[in-house]
């Protein structure tokens, strides 16, 4: 069905700007946007059905490119011991942090999973998020990655969501390895990521390059085995010291390099040269009470595309709303409202490889967007959570969420 939008403004994102059309119309067929400019130039052919938007401003859907939202239990016990000054590595020394996660993943049914993320995800959508990448990583056997990773799929089938799989089984070490990081990384090569890919699991791979975790050499073993299977790599780099694994990521044309508050500012020269864009992850600070910030002037000066998530996990971010993040994006980080909006939407599409169907208002792309009831786009950064009202169209549909 043909569907004329209209008695709107866009911020269509496109180009990482605002790039505002008052007074828009938009066209959509068969799911994609067909047409999208000034009303007062909206072409006379004929559209079966108008939609009034009242004023709305309209912006592409939002993509909320970092999660971990399949999960066994919680850990607020782990809020309250770090809140008494223990730390996280603290705390991941003595078996809790993500072993603990691991353990209670494990012994979750499929179907429980299923549910606990179903619920996470459908937070995030009522507040306007259309698509969304999720991590396993708290299998860490074939077993239990696989049931993460089809769980996701189950999500995508299910909810109206598009949602990318990320296979990040260099997460952490699981006790049957203790002592033998470099023996599970081979594991992980030879058969667990072969087999899941082969089973059509997974969209990109992920690592943790950290002292906490793997090392750049061992997480560069699994880059190479994830080119050999022709899927793209992303990395969690930078987030507690400064490792370089942001600049081995641009190595290997990383889709993004993601956290990066320790990263230098040769990293950023080699993430602007090799389009690898950093994901910036405020919850994830703001949770662990970080004081050193990532380096948006350095990344800002370089040209590299910053994005923006909730990185939604049981540990450092349990965060149910990505316009939060946009708030904490400005307020902590100090980007401004219009790139908080950018790393929401065009710049976390490229993150996750949808660059040319997703993330912005432009004729041929998906019709994914948010008719929200405010007065200026600045308003998505500025309140604090809560639900703001708004019509949420995925692909040329509106939702009722
Ligand atoms: O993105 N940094 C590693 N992984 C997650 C945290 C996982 C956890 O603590 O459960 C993150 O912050
Ligand atoms: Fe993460």
């Amino acid at each position: 069905m043909r569907t004329l939008w209209q008695h709107c403004h866009a911020a269509t994102m496109a180009g990482g700007r605002y790039a505002i059309i008052e007074d828009a119309a938009i066209i959509t067929a068969a799911g994609r946007i067909e047409w999208l400019g000034p009303r007062a130039e909206l072409p006379s052919s004929a559209v079966a059905h108008s939609v009034d938007l009242a004023g709305a401003w309209v912006t592409p859907g939002l993509i909320d490119c970092h999660t971990h939202a399949v999960f066994g239990g919680n850990r607020s016990g782990e809020f309250e011991q770090r809140l008494q000054g223990v730390s996280y590595a603290q705390i991941a020394a003595q078996g809790g942090g993500i072993a603990s996660t691991v353990r209670a993943t494990r012994a979750a049914s499929e179907d429980q999973l299923f549910s606990s993320a179903r619920q996470r995800l459908e937070a995030l959508m009522r507040d306007g998020v259309t698509t969304v990448e999720i991590k396993s990583g708290y299998g860490l056997d074939l077993a239990n990655e696989r049931k993460i990773l089809r769980v996701a799929r189950r999500l995508g089938d299910e909810l109206a969501l598009t949602v990318r799989a990320t296979c990040l089984a260099a997460h952490a070490l699981p006790p049957e390895y203790a002592g033998r990081a470099d023996a599970f990384i081979e594991h992980i090569c030879q058969q667990l990521l072969p087999a899941l890919a082969d089973e059509g699991l997974v969209d990109a791979v992920d690592a943790f390059c950290e002292h906490l975790a793997f090392s750049p050499a061992q997480v560069e073993k699994v880059f190479i085995k994830a080119h050999e299977l022709g899927l793209p790599v992303k990395l969690h780099a930078e987030q507690l010291s400064s490792l370089h694994g942001s600049s081995l990521a641009a190595r290997y044309q990383a889709l993004s390099a993601d956290h990066l508050e320790f990263m230098t500012e040769q990293d950023a020269v080699a993430m602007a040269q090799a389009g690898t864009v950093a994901v910036l992850l405020p919850g994830a600070f703001y949770c662990l009470r970080e004081t050193q910030l990532p380096p948006i002037d350095a990344l800002r000066r370089h040209g590299v595309k910053m994005a923006l998530a909730s990185d939604l996990n049981p540990g450092t971010s349990p965060g149910l709303s990505l316009r939060l993040m946009l708030n904490m994006g400005c307020t902590l980080f100090r980007m401004t409202p219009e790139e908080a909006l950018a790393g929401v939407t065009v710049h976390a599409a490229t993150a996750l490889g949808l660059g040319d169907s997703h993330g912005s208002l432009e004729v041929g792309k998906v019709a994914d967007f948010v008719a929200w009831q405010i007065e200026r786009p600045a308003e998505l950064a500025y309140w604090l959570g809560g639900e703001l009202p708004k019509r949420v169209v995925r692909m040329g549909h509106e939702l009722n969420l």
